[in-house]
């Protein structure tokens, strides 16, 4: 029942499948925003401070910099695809470096946040008024895929976040940027990010974790979305930061979490699952990509688990974390080497290895 072309609907599944695919492949995700990169390019341990030694066109000579030095070293046998900032794509153009090397470009598609009046610690995701021409123009200079993250709140029962209204808005907002994206041809990657900064224990994580994606593809349902030709990416379950079972919780533990979460509220349809590393450092976002697969390797041909669409990574952090500082530091054979290291791992643990 998809209003898509079947020459748009064949695109779609075929970039989907080629995001997630062959085994251990995913994307690289470099699409923060202009301040957020400014202050990580920023040298020495005083950000702030540092920073103010760059002009506004320096600085936008060093993201260009950092960026060209970032993709120059990718691989496509780990590296499937990479989300841009549209800075990146429309002003300086990088989008042909990777795919002249089979690398797949997405785009940043989200907005800026807005406050939730009636919710304070939550928000509303902006950007869907002018989406359509938006991502027309990606497509355009190249774009074949495009990512929306809405934030999730996540709190114990008795604090009660997230609120009914925000799961309902995400919920909508990302089923309407689903269908845009698909309308302009290009794969939408729905990212949920439930946070994990407060005191919910890993059951309620769960919880909130297959309230918010059943959601999600109800409403998709409702927008026509084509489900073989989407990806969603998801955080990882976990105990919040508050909790004590923070500290107590292994790797298996969130394997078994995300494991049910996924063959609970993830349609087989969907081409692909790839995780948000969330600020988690990158060995342990690493160990949860590993713990999930090897779960899956290891279930037999009749768990629900064996049937499970690819699990595998979308990490911006988790990735260039250690880079981004050899980078600011002038040290750019590290960079690269780490760069190329931190894939090559991820890579691994999207295999099980
Ligand atoms: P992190 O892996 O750093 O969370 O970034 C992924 C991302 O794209 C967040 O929107």
């Amino acid at each position: 029942d998809s209003h898509l072309s079947p020459s748009v609907a064949k695109e779609l599944i075929e970039t989907a499948q080629a995001l997630v695919g062959p085994r251990g492949r995913g994307i690289y995700a470099t699409d923060e925003s202009v301040e957020l990169i400014g202050t990580l390019l920023s040298v020495g341990e005083d950000s702030e401070d540092q920073e103010k030694l760059f002009s506004e066109s320096e600085k936008l000579e060093r993201r260009k910099a950092w960026r060209k030095d970032a993709y120059e070293v990718l691989s496509s046998e780990h590296v499937s695809g990479v989300i841009l900032y549209p800075e990146t794509l429309l002003d300086f153009k990088l989008g042909t470096m990777l795919s002249d090397k089979g690398i797949i470009v997405g785009v940043r598609a989200n907005g800026e946040l807005a406050p939730l009046p009636s919710s304070p610690f939550e928000f509303i995701v902006q950007g869907l008024d002018d989406l359509l021409t938006k991502l027309q123009a990606a497509r355009a200079a190249g774009a074949r895929f495009s990512k929306w993250r809405a934030p999730i709140a996540c709190t114990s029962a008795a604090l009660e976040l997230p609120s009914q209204v925000s799961l309902d808005i995400q919920a909508e907002t990302l089923a309407t940027f689903a269908a845009i994206s698909q309308q302009a041809g290009l794969v939408p990657v729905v990212e949920p990010d439930v946070e994990f900064s407060a005191d919910a224990d890993l059951a309620r994580s769960v919880d909130i974790h297959e309230k918010i994606i059943g959601k999600i593809y109800s409403r998709c349902k409702e927008h026509g979305v084509l489900l073989e030709g989407s990806i969603i990416k998801p955080s990882y379950p976990q105990p919040g930061l508050k909790h004590p079972s923070r500290q107590t919780t292994t790797p298996k533990d969130i394997a078994l979490a995300t494991a049910s979460v996924i063959s609970r509220s993830v349609p087989s349809a969907v081409a692909g699952v790839v995780f948000l590393s969330g600020g988690l450092p990158s060995t342990v976002a690493i160990s949860y990509l590993s713990a999930v697969n090897a779960l899956v390797n290891s279930s037999p041909p009749n768990s629900p688990f064996s049937r499970l669409p690819p699990l595998t990574f979308s990490y911006g952090r988790a990735i260039q974390g250690k880079a981004l500082q050899h980078w600011a530091r002038g040290e750019k054979d590290l960079m690269k080497a780490t760069l190329q290291e931190a894939c090559r791992a991820c890579w691994k643990a999207a295999r099980g290895e």
